[in-house]
This record gives C-alpha cells, sequence and structure tokens, in this order.
C-alpha cells in the first residue's frame, strides 16, 4: 500500500503512531507531521504550556502537539472553518486541550506574552516574510518563549540565482519568492536582537520526504470523499503542493 511509505517509525517515531488515512484527510501540504517532529526538539515544550499553532490547517499538527507534548494549544487559521477544526479536536480526543480560532496573521486576537511557544508549520510563508512582522508576533510571546517555523526552502535565494527554478515555477509560480534559504532566515531575524536564534537549517531529506507525502497522497486506494475536498482547497488556496 502506498500509504505505508509514511509511516518512518526510525526518523519520525511520533509521527509513526498516526493513521496515514487519518493524515493524507487532513492534507494541506506535505507531511506537517514530520516537519513538527523534526522541529520540536528545538521548542522546548513542556506539559502545561500554551502554545501557538499559527496557520494550523485542518488540524493534524494541534492534534498532535496536544497528544505527544500535553501542552494546550491555540490553533489559529484563516482559511480553515473552525468549526470543522475542532470537529477533528474532538474526534481526536483533544477538544479538552485544543481551542480552534479564526485568526488573520496579522491581525491576531491574543493579549500580549500569551503564548510560551508560537509553532508555525507550512505557513509563515504566505505571512511571515516582510522585515516588520517578527516584531509583530514575537509580541505575544512570553519573555523567554520560543519561536518555530518549518517552511518551504531551496538552498539557495531566487535572487542569487536570477530566476524561480523552472520545476519549481512549474508548481508555484510567484509563490517562491516568499521561499528563503536557512541563511536567510537566521540573519533575517538575527539582525532585529529581537530574537537569538538557535537553530536554522535544511530538514534532512526534506526534498524525499515531499516527495513521500505526494506519492502517497495519489495512492488509488485513499481517495476518499475528505481527500477529495483537500485537494480542492489545495488547488484553490496554496497551488504549490
Ligand atoms: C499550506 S497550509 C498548511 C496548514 C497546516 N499548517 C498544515 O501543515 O497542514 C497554509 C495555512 O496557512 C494559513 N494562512 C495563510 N495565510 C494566513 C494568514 N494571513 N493568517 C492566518 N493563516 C494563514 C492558511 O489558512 C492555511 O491553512
Amino acid at each position: 500500500m502506498t500509504t505505508e511509505i509514511l509511516r518512518q517509525p526510525e526518523r519520525y517515531p511520533l509521527s509513526s503512531k498516526y493513521d496515514a488515512a487519518w493524515l493524507l484527510g487532513l492534507d494541506m501540504g506535505p507531511n506537517p507531521l514530520w516537519l513538527l517532529e523534526d522541529l520540536a526538539p528545538d521548542l522546548g515544550l513542556r506539559p502545561g504550556m500554551r502554545v501557538l499553532d499559527l496557520g494550523s490547517g485542518r488540524g493534524a499538527t494541534s492534534v498532535f502537539l496536544a497528544k505527544e507534548f500535553g501542552v494546550s494549544v491555540v490553533a489559529a487559521d484563516l482559511w480553515v472553518d473552525p468549526a470543522k477544526a475542532a470537529a477533528t479536536f474532538a474526534e481526536a480526543g483533544v477538544s479538552g486541550q485544543v481551542e480552534a480560532v479564526r485568526a488573520e496573521a496579522h491581525a491576531l486576537p491574543f493579549e500580549a506574552s500569551a503564548f510560551d511557544a508560537i509553532v508555525c508549520i507550512d505557513a509563515y510563508e504566505y505571512f511571515g516574510t516582510a522585515d516588520t512582522y517578527l516584531a509583530y508576533i514575537t509580541r505575544f510571546m512570553k519573555p523567554g518563549g520560543r519561536l518555530g517555523i518549518a517552511t518551504p526552502a531551496m538552498r539557495r535565494e531566487v535572487r542569487e540565482l536570477g530566476e524561480i527554478p523552472p520545476h519549481i515555477k512549474a508548481c508555484v509560480g510567484w509563490e517562491a519568492t516568499a521561499w528563503h534559504s536557512a541563511d536567510w532566515w537566521r540573519f533575517h531575524w538575527a539582525v532585529t536582537e529581537l530574537v537569538t536564534v538557535t537553530s536554522a537549517r535544511l530538514q534532512a531529506e526534506g526534498w524525499a520526504d515531499w516527495l513521500r507525502w505526494t506519492k502517497a497522497g495519489n495512492s488509488p486506494d485513499k481517495r476518499s470523499e475528505e481527500r477529495r475536498v483537500g485537494k480542492e482547497c489545495r488547488s484553490r488556496w496554496s497551488p504549490y503542493h
């Protein structure tokens, strides 16, 4: 079965516990649980912490944060109906820990210093590249809080290459101008002195993981109604996946 490739217990032991069909039914982009599991050691999560999952989509990462780390989560997203996300949280048995909120990333309905950590999986590229955004988002973190993002990246900047590489352009068009290298992000944040950058790196085998996800998503035995809706949503909102 093609979805079997989504079980990678050696590399992603926590993600491998989750049902592949469930995860694909919530699809808005390549494996959000792998991205989060890779990022999590940099976040210092502990039970009881309050975490903002910004751009949480259909909610797989919020379920994962609640179940794996015992944190309470605000799942904030613009495009996904919070009632639908809430249904996912209830089904997963985490509705006591996860609250779904409709929110625009530049007008967040939270108090200053509301979160111990802010996590953003495959979403920051849509709203977070402006020079001023870091100052905005960090106001919602408690002192000593952590901000972690996983975002599509190339090894070299589009500006340096002089163009968007054709194979990327074919998938996402101009949107790739918001994809930046790890060094770009490191400098972009560190130079502000608003944060201490502890890590800015490529995910090992990130590209191969992306292809694995795409292959699993095309499995003919998983063409459920949810999956069909997921594909429509992706092509409407997120043409690069
Ligand atoms: C590619 S999807 C990823 C969703 C989810 N994190 C995942 O990995 O499955 C990008 C998400 O970013 C959210 N998003 C895009 N622009 C946003 C904005 N301005 N404010 C809040 N969320 C935004 C969309 O609603 C969408 O759910």
